[in-house]
This record gives structure tokens, sequence and C-alpha cells, in this order.
């Protein structure tokens, strides 16, 4: 992280900060990592240490811990799952958002939620700014939304939600990881290639989203990194710094059937996030071939 998202992120040192999702999640990690090197003391916990679907549970944890602020990274991100276990999805999609937006407007304590690309339909052919038209095409991107909602109808005064994309990064499998492991033992790979998005670095979302939150904003911001790129272009990317021999051959996603509609854009806008907090997110490559080197060509 630069100087200034330290430096603007530093009103974190020595708060206690409710992590949920902080023990096995993807973003959750990192967030974890970024908030211990900024001094703050993360309170991780996992489906083991309460339902966060019980308000009850969730009344005693804040009674008994006393967080400053409480983050929120569980969601039901199985994409296509979902389709077939919509009530499972928006239990944790929409529900949990709106019982942890009542925990904190009862506690004062200021809530970061994290949502999606998915939530827009890929018809625009600029960069999504928060402000565009939702149409989500999935049961994901539905329940995403309404848990959008149900936080901004609760508690918009401290709610920071970050929409965020294409996650990569340490700690938990995902899409980079999965092609450089395939790349090395096959000769090529198809990926699809007419759908665009934000690729995203964890780490990187996790000091921008908690510079976001240390600003005192409230609302929808975009919190990728920049630039654009296909999944093709990622996996290309991806096998080339690996050193690796494997084609990446492009293909039309109606060649790969999958169960839930995907936008065929949605690049994020981050004006909105670098007017908040000064800060610029860095091109997506740039961590990418941080990420493929430290985990790939470091063993
Ligand atoms: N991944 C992406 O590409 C992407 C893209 C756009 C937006 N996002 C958003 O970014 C956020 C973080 O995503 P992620 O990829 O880090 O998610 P993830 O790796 O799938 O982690 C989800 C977390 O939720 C926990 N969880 C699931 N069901 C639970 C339950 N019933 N009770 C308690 N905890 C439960 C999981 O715990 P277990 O390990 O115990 O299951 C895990 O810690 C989400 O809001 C997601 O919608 C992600």
């Amino acid at each position: 992280m630069t100087a200034r998202a330290d430096s603007l992120a530093g009103n974190l040192a020595g708060k206690k900060v409710l992590v949920l999702g902080g023990r096995t999640g993807l973003l959750g990690r990192a967030l974890v990592e970024a908030l211990t090197r900024l001094g703050a003391e993360p309170l991780a916990v996992g489906r083991a240490d309460f339902d966060p679907l019980d308000p009850e549970a969730m009344a005693k944890f804040l009674d008994h811990n006393q967080p400053n602020l409480l983050i929120n990274a569980v969601a039901y991100t199985a994409v296509d799952k979902a389709e077939d276990e919509p009530e499972a999805a928006a239990l944790l999609n929409a529900t949990l958002p709106a019982v942890l937006a009542r925990a904190c407007r009862t506690a004062g304590l200021p809530l970061l939620h994290f949502s999606t690309d998915f939530v827009f339909d890929g018809t625009k052919a600029e960069p999504y700014v928060p402000e565009d038209a939702t149409n989500p095409l999935s049961v994901y991107g539905r329940t995403k939304l309404d848990g959008e909602r149900a936080i901004l109808d609760i508690f918009p005064e401290k709610s920071v939600i970050a929409r965020t994309a294409w996650l990569f990064g340490p700690g938990k499998g995902n899409f980079v990881h999965k092609i450089v492991s395939l790349a090395q033992t096959r000769e090529s790979l198809r990926v699809v290639h007419d759908q665009t998005g934000s690729p995203t670095f964890t780490p990187d979302l996790a000091d921008l989203a908690l510079a976001l939150l240390a600003s005192g904003k409230a609302g929808i911001f975009h919190v990728v990194n920049a630039g654009r790129a296909t999944w093709c272009d990622l996996a290309r990317e991806a096998v080339k710094t690996a050193g690796l021999a494997c084609q990446v051959l492009p293909i039309r996603t109606d060649q790969y059937p999958v169960k839930a509609k995907r936008p065929p854009f949605s690049v994020l806008d981050t004006k909105a996030l670098t007017e908040a907090t000064g800060l610029v997110p860095r091109p997506w490559e740039e961590p990418l071939r941080e990420y493929v080197r430290e985990e790939f060509l470091k063993k």
C-alpha cells in the first residue's frame, strides 16, 4: 500500500474490528492481514464462532467484545450454484446484510460491506459508476443487490458498500490460481474472451476499502484495480508470468455453458473512490505478476 493509503487508514490503529469471514474468506483473510499491519485489532470470526444470522448471538458478541467497526466479508459466492439454491443465497447475501445493518445501527458501529459488479447487466459501453442503473442477470447478482438495498434502507449514515469484481489473491482458490495450476499440466486451455471486467487483487482491495472506511464517507463505491481484461487476457497474463508454454485459446461464452448468466461488460469506474480517499488503484497487471511469482515461482 502507498504511504498515503497507510496514513488515511492510520486512524484504524488501536481499533477493534469485527471481520465476518475473516478466518477463511479470500477477501476476509486479506482484510485481517491489512488491519493487523495498520495496528488495528481484527476479531476474525468464522461460522464455528457463532451464527451471524442470529441477531441475539450477534448482539451478545458485540456486547462482549465491544468492537469499534464491523466488516462483512461473508457471502454466498457460488454464482452458478445460487441458481439452484436461491433461498440459501438470499439468506447470506440479502438477509445477513439487513441483520448486520440493524445490529450496527443499534450499536452505532460503522459498517463496511462488499458487493459485486454482477448487479449490472453489462449493456453499457463505458465503465460503470455507482449511480448507474442496476439490472442483475443472476440469482447471485439479485441477492447481492437486495443486500445493498437493505443496508442503505436501514443504516445509510455509517455504511460503506464496496462493489468489487474478479478477485484473486493468496490464501484460497481463485480463477488465477486455477488457471496456472491447470496450465502446468496442459498444452492448451480454452478461456472465454467475450466478458470484460476489472480483475482485482484482494490485498489491494483490502487496503483501498479500509482507507474508504477510515475516510468516514458512506454510500456505494466501486473498488477494483485499474484497467480492464477479459477472462482470456487475465489467464494469458498469468500463464505468461508463470513461464508456462500452455496456450490460452479464446472461446465465446456460449462455448462454455454455465448456469448463471454473466454481464458481458462490467468494468467498474473508481473515480468516486479516488475523490473520497485521494487513492488511485494500480493496474491489475502489477499485482497479478506479483501474485503469480509469489505463489508459483518462489516454491
Ligand atoms: N470472489 C470474487 O470474485 C468476488 C467478486 C465480486 C464481489 N465479491 C464479493 O466480495 C466479498 C468476499 O468474497 P470472497 O470471494 O472473499 O468470498 P469467499 O472466499 O467465498 O468467502 C466467503 C466467506 O463467507 C463464509 N460463509 C459462507 N457461508 C457462511 C455461513 N452460513 N455462516 C458463516 N459464514 C459463512 C465463508 O466461510 P466458510 O469458509 O466456512 O464457508 C467464507 O469465510 C463477497 O461479498 C462477495 O460477494 C467477490
